[in-house]
């Protein structure tokens, strides 16, 4: 199964796509985490992403798309996979569709989770990330049970930079413009389900898997 996952800025796409990874064991390829680990670990690639992912913007699609493509490429995508913010242009899912097609293939699912503006913002402010191992928490909805630390790997937990107020707004409004324009990109090839993402955790995944697994 191949499935994008579309969706405002902490609208839970992340949360949910571990999920759908885990049910039907395909890899989960988030280009925020691959961002997020080059500039952990310091790479020119890192360098240049961290200077437009601080001030909210989108990192340009030339820098994006060759990074996606060689990781599409690896076995482990040959059975299907999740992408979790990728694309989020117009151009970026172009060049999705033509890889796709020049190997013959389509997406299955394009699955936008459902959020308005207003409820992000809140979530955003309480997210609270593990450096180490990328699992995200939130302290009211969805707590570390080892407080500041992560549940998983135990390195502590941090308030991502771009989760701040004033460029959650920023990253709203970039979303609006570039990448909301692809619902309508996928409604069109009649891929598209929309979720309620407001809902608690276990309710918008128990959603998207009807939505995965219906006809
Ligand atoms: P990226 O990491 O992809 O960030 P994003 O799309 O802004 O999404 P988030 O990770 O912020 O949120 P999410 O929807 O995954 O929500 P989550 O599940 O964590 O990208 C970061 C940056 O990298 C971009 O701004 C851009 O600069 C760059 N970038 C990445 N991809 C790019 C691309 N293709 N092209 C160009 N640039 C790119 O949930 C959020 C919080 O809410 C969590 O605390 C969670 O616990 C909580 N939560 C989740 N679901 C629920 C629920 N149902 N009820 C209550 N709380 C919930």
């Amino acid at each position: 199964m191949k499935i994008v996952m579309l969706g405002a800025p902490g609208a839970g796409k992340g949360t949910q796509a571990k999920r759908i990874a885990a049910q039907y064991k395909i890899p989960h390829i988030s280009t925020g985490d691959i961002f997020r680990a080059n500039i952990k670990n310091n790479t020119e690639l890192g360098k240049k992403a961290k200077a437009y992912m601080d001030q909210g913007l989108l990192v340009p699609d030339e820098l994006t798309v060759d990074l996606v493509m060689d990781r599409l490429a690896q076995e482990d995508c040959a059975d299907g996979y999740i992408l979790d913010g990728f694309p989020r242009t117009i151009p970026q899912a172009e060049a999705l569709d033509r890889a796709l097609s020049a190997k013959g293939e389509q997406l299955d699912r394009a699955v936008d989770v459902d959020v308005p503006d207003d409820s992000i913002v809140n979530r955003m402010s309480g997210r609270r990330a593990c450096q180490g191992c990328g699992a995200t928490y939130h302290i009211q909805f969805n707590p570390s049970q080892k407080g500041e630390f992560c549940q998983v790997c135990g390195e502590k937990l941090i308030l991502r930079e771009d989760d701040k107020p004033e460029t959650v707004q920023k990253r709203l409004s970039v979303y609006h413009e570039q990448t909301q324009p692809l619902i309508d990109f996928y409604a069109g090839k009649g891929i598209l389900r929309t979720v309620d993402g407001t809902k608690e955790m276990d309710q918008v995944f128990e959603e998207i898997r009807k939505v995965l697994e219906a006809e």
